[in-house]
């Protein structure tokens, strides 16, 4: 991209300034910021010493004037300073970050980044004019955030002191991807796990049979002390082997779903099970429309997220502090499993825990993956399978303080 201008256009035009050219021919003349600086100083010499109602002063809040125009572009921007210094953010960065245009401003542009480093060159390099823009991708930091992958564009401003960042997020992008491996992943899984379910089932009845028969046979304490053993660890394979099987052998039963009965059911089950120190949130749009599905399919999709959520409470709960809100919304023009939908459900379930554990962020869809001691890393694989099989997706946001799992449902 070529350099951008920053336009030193303020306020109004002065009373003075010549008109625009009216023909249109030939650019019309740049305002002139001494003018305006001598007209103030005018001002001031004219002003009697003591003022009675004072003159309305210039609205303080606000972006600087000849930055103004940046408020209305969906793209990131900060313009900074010579040392690095924020000394305007456009309202889309305001939002990107979450915090406070205040905040942004007079802070190192930099250390927004999750690299500062490569931002500090691009910036010093701008100054210097080693190049006309730098293009790189980077992270921007966000408080409670997963971090925002961006393009950025670095160049000098007009003004020779000041450079311009323009931030393009990527999330769109990567939230594609994302998506689409994760379909991709559900189907491998779905194979995988029911040809490997099938082929531990079958042995398995043989070798339970098998050690009923031997524990007939044998008189020694000790010796059944085995049998029972293997019985018991067989009974527990069969268990793991039904789970993994549920949702495909399950018939679909569909119905009239009301997403909030849905969540009703979970928050007083997840409530039974730790009745102290766990606060249920409910935050509900009541206007979402009920939509055909299968609802106890769908509890159960719920339910397992809400419970791993409570149960990585624990150390909140224990203070009493443990959160859960289960959040509906209506999304509108969304994309998500590789197709476009007019309306969806969006349902979140959001807790205060300490977050997904960093090393399993990537695969907790995946079956058999746990961070947890004594899990089985099937409750996510359930609960993606279930919901894919409403033509939905899950998806997760964490942070340590804050993770959100948010399941999309298509609606009528
Ligand atoms: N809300 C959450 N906060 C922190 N970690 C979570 C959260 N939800 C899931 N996880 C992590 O993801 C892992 C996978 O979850 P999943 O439900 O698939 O399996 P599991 O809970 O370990 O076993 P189970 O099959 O009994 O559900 C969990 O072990 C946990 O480490
Ligand atoms: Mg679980």
């Amino acid at each position: 991209m070529a350099r951008l201008p920053v336009s030193p256009a303020g306020g109004g035009p002065l009373a003075t300034a010549p008109a625009a050219d009216a023909s249109g021919a030939g650019p019309a003349p740049a305002p002139k910021p001494a003018r305006s600086s001598l007209l103030k100083k005018l001002k001031r010499i004219r002003q009697p010493a003591v003022v009675e109602a004072p003159a309305p002063k210039p609205a303080p809040a606000g972006p600087l004037p000849q930055f103004q125009p940046f408020d209305m572009l969906a793209t990131l921007i900060a313009v900074v300073r010579s040392d690095g210094v924020v000394c305007f953010a456009n309202a889309a960065l305001e939002d990107a970050l979450g915090i406070s245009r205040k905040a942004i401003e007079g802070s190192q542009f930099a250390d927004l980044l999750t690299v500062p480093e490569i931002m500090r060159h691009a910036i010093a390099g701008a100054q210097t004019n080693a190049f006309a823009a730098l293009r790189f991708e980077t992270m921007l930091r966000r408080p409670a955030h997963e971090p925002l992958p961006v393009h950025a564009i670095v160049a000098q401003a007009e003004r020779g002191n000041e450079v311009v960042i323009e931030l393009l997020p990527l999330e769109q992008q990567t939230r594609q991807d994302r998506e689409e491996r994760l379909i991709d992943q559900a189907q491998a899984n779905k194979e995988l796990i029911r040809n490997l379910a099938h082929e531990i089932k079958n042995p398995l009845g043989g070798i339970r049979g098998a050690a009923q028969l031997l524990q007939m046979e044998v008189e020694s304490r000790d010796l059944i002390e085995y049998t029972q053993v293997i019985i018991h660890e067989a009974d527990r394979l069969q268990t793991l082997v039904d789970r993994l099987l549920a949702p495909h052998r399950k018939p679909h039963v569909i119905s009239d779903v009301n997403i909030h009965e849905v969540c009703e059911r979970v928050r007083s089950l997840v409530l039974a099970e730790f009745p102290r120190g766990l606060q249920v949130v409910r935050d509900y749009d009541t206007s979402i429309p009920e939509f055909r599905g299968d609802r106890e399919q769908l509890i159960q999709a719920v339910l397992n997220i809400a419970h791993n959520a409570a149960q990585a409470l624990a150390p909140q709960i224990a203070e009493g502090e443990g959160r859960l809100t289960l959040r509906t919304r209506i999304a509108r023009q969304v994309t998500f499993g590789r197709q476009r939908y007019r309306l969806a459900l969006e349902l979140h379930v959001i807790d205060n825990g300490p977050g997904v554990p960093e090393e399993i962020r990537d695969r907790i869809f995946y079956p058999l993956v746990s961070g947890r001691e004594g899990g089985s890393g099937l409750g996510l694989t359930l609960a993606q399978t279930f919901v894919q099989q409403h033509h939905g997706l899950i998806e997760c946001d964490s942070v340590p303080g804050r993770t959100d799992f948010t399941l999309m449902i298509p609606l009528p």
